[in-house]
């Protein structure tokens, strides 16, 4: 990806308008780390998800990985078929292109977080239902809470959609930057979140433009993860 100037989206500080329901309590003890709250948290959801634990499509459930204290996370739609069978986010066609993402703004994947809003792959990719998401969410919502980064990078509409908790498309919303709002009580009030499109949409339609609109993106997240402790 080459770089091309276009200029940095806008900061919208509270596009959401809904305070999300109240957080699940977690059943770890405060003192535990941040991997082990994620690995508590990944045996939860692989014995409790409603939609993961009778959801039959699926060969494995891809619950996330990357640093747990990661200061950007990416977050997609749904595991594809490699993922599914490898139980891990983004090793496909498409991760590889998230992967070169990753490397244009200097960092390495084990240097992020990377997960989706759904953990098991839908039956013949097609899109995540809002009753799947609904049941499935929850999970996302405390690996974000327990890693905390500084910056949310969503990939495409549905994971836009789902954190934001808006019907606008990505394609109006990607390039400015907007707050995952964090429900009531958690650790964390907000975090910054800025949308793209999804690597597999990148692929499909690879113009100079599209890819300038990626890279702007991601200028706009190396810009925002340098200014924040
Ligand atoms: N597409 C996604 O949204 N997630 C993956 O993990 C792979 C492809």
């Amino acid at each position: 990806m080459g770089v091309v100037d276009v200029p940095l989206g806008q900061w919208h500080p509270r596009r959401q308008s809904t305070a999300p329901t109240a957080p699940i309590q977690p059943p770890y003890p405060t003192t535990a780390t941040q991997a082990e709250r994620l690995a508590e948290l990944r045996d939860r959801h692989d014995r409790e998800c409603m939609h993961c634990t009778t959801a039959t499509a699926h060969q494995r459930t891809v619950f996330g990985e990357g640093d747990p204290s990661a200061r950007l996370m990416f977050v997609g739609e749904a595991p594809g078929e490699t993922e599914d069978e490898l139980g891990r986010p983004f090793v496909g066609r498409a991760g590889r292109k998230l992967d070169e993402m990753i490397q244009a703004i200097g960092l390495r994947r084990e240097d992020c977080y990377i997960a989706n809003v759904l953990k098991s792959r839908p039956p013949n990719n097609r899109a995540p239902l809002p009753l799947e998401i609904e049941r499935c969410s929850p999970y996302l919502v405390e690996q974000l809470l327990i890693i905390q980064p500084r910056v949310i990078m969503t990939l495409g509409g549905p994971a836009t959609k789902m954190l934001l908790k808006t019907d606008v498309g990505i394609v109006k919303l990607r390039g400015g930057w907007s707050e995952w709002v964090a429900p009531v009580g958690s650790p964390v009030r907000s975090i910054a979140l800025m949308p793209t499109f999804h690597p597999a949409y990148l692929l499909r339609n690879y113009t100079l433009e599209t890819r300038a609109q990626v890279w702007s993106d991601l200028k706009a997240v190396m810009q925002r993860l340098s200014e924040c402790a």
